[in-house]
């Protein structure tokens, strides 16, 4: 699958999806927009992926929001139609079904800070710094961020950086619990490669689940919670997995996981 907007590499079970377009500090228009569903798409129903990493290209960002060149001259109809599309594709990365992680490389902002609530995983770069600025244009986010910011680090915290459009420094964003880690710029890399290898070892199935039951849990309530999670319990012990997981226990040896 070729893409003008992005570069997807793989290595073992981890693929790396980059957003490259540095001229711009990798601001997303509508066309990287698309190349993002094709791309969570097709690597969410690659069963040999195990583990995406979503970074942008260059020192400086991660994705410095929307293209804004985009949104000038835009009805009330189109901007409805460009916050549905962005959402659904965010909707798309945050269901892939395995781990994904925001290799959090710079500036991510608006759409940026959006893509990269939308992986189960932020690791930044002690440089990075995040944000929803679109109040200083005289918008909101519309990529989902007010639902998931306020989810992540609550109502308060969420509308100080809407309400403020105030970029965050990485370590303040960690006090937030806004992104998972923060690491050296210098170790970014590194670090999320590790990070993803050690996520890959695991039982796919079982991932699956887990994701499945926090997500879904977190719209519903406890008790109705509990019951998916017991649900998808039952079903993990099904799985192959599951009794090499426990058999390896048994005999003091590391599990061989297939994904069956
Ligand atoms: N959309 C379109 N172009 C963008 C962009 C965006 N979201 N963010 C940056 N760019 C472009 C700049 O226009 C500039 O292009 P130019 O070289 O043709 O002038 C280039 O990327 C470099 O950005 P610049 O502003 O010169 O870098 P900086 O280091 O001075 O500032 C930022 C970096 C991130 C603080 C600044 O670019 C910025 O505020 N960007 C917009 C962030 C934002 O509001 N995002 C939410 C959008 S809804």
């Amino acid at each position: 699958m070729s893409y003008e907007n992005l570069l997807v590499a793989r290595e073992g079970a981890v693929a790396t999806v980059t957003v490259n377009r540095p001229n711009v500090l990798n601001a997303l228009n509508a066309q990287t927009v698309d190349e993002l569903r094709r791309a969570a798409l097709a690597l969410k129903v690659d069963p040999a992926v195990r583990v995406v990493v979503f970074t942008g290209a260059g020192e400086k960002s991660f994705v410095a929001g929307a293209d804004i060149t985009e949104f000038i001259g835009q009805t009330p109809g189109e901007g409805r139609d460009l916050a549905v599309r962005g959402q659904h594709v965010f909707g798309i990365i945050e269901g892939m079904g395995k781990p994904t992680i925001a290799a959090i490389n710079g500036f991510a902002l608006g759409g940026g800070c959006e893509l990269a609530m939308a992986c189960t995983f932020r690791i930044a770069a002690d440089t990075a710094r995040l944000g929803q600025p679109e109040i200083n244009l005289g918008i909101i986010p519309g990529y989902g961020g007010t639902q998931r910011l306020a989810r992540l680090v609550g109502p308060d915290r969420a509308l100080d950086l809407i309400l403020t459009g105030r970029h965050v420094p990485a370590a303040e964003a960690l006090a937030i619990g806004l992104v998972t880690r923060v690491v050296a710029a210098a170790d970014l890399v590194a670090e999320v490669t590790t990070f993803a290898q050690t996520l890959a070892s695991k039982a796919p199935i079982a991932m699956r689940y887990a994701l499945e039951a926090v997500h879904r849990g977190l719209d519903t309530t406890l008790v109705e919670g509990s019951a998916i999670e017991a649900t998808l319990f039952g079903l993990v012990s099904a799985t192959d997995d599951m009794r090499e997981g426990t058999r390896a226990f048994v005999e003091k040896r590391t599990p061989a996981f297939t994904g069956t």
